[in-house]
């Protein structure tokens, strides 16, 4: 039911102005934000990330990509999330990313594809872990809660 999954927004966002569009699609559809930065990261941080793609031809394009400028991560919260946010994004390859996605609307590419999202509940938890403090994140209520966990109460 409520979760929390974690997403970023990749160089080629905050190069291209379009933060305010995602994170708007994010409030509209009731996912609250609970922990918010913008930060550099590192090689060391990508290959961490990315362990699973290490050995691929094209990581260190990837890498070079995703260290070149600052990101803004985010962890959000709502009814689903990780799930949710992984069909609001579309598939990893935005060529093939349905029109009224993230991806597909704001991406034509796989490794450029815009945004970063957990695939899966455990990996939300390791990678909130990975960008985040405890005291980063924060838990509070919306005065209108019901829009948010409708189902719960
Ligand atoms: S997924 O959806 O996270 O399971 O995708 P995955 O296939 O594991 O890919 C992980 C990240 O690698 C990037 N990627 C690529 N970059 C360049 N070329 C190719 N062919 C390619 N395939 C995958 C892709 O942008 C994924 O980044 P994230 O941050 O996970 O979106």
């Amino acid at each position: 039911m409520k979760e929390r999954t974690l997403v970023f927004l990749k160089p080629e966002a905050i190069q291209r102005l379009v933060c305010g569009e995602i994170i708007a699609r994010f409030e509209k559809k009731c996912l609250k934000i609970v922990g918010m930065k913008m930060m550099q990261i590192t090689k060391e941080i990508a290959r961490e990330h990315y362990a699973h793609i290490v050995s691929k031809p094209f990581y260190p394009d990837l890498e070079s990509f995703i260290t070149s400028s600052p990101v803004l991560v985010m962890v959000l919260e709502g009814k689903e999330a990780v799930e949710l946010v992984l069909n609001m994004c579309g598939p990893t390859n935005a060529t093939k990313a349905p029109p009224g996605t993230i991806r597909g609307d704001l991406s034509n590419s796989v490794s450029k594809n815009i945004i970063h999202r957990s695939d899966t509940k455990e990996a939300a938890e390791k990678e909130i872990k990975r960008f985040f403090k405890k005291e980063e994140l924060f838990d509070y209520k919306m005065n209108n809660q019901k829009y948010f966990y409708a189902d719960d109460e």
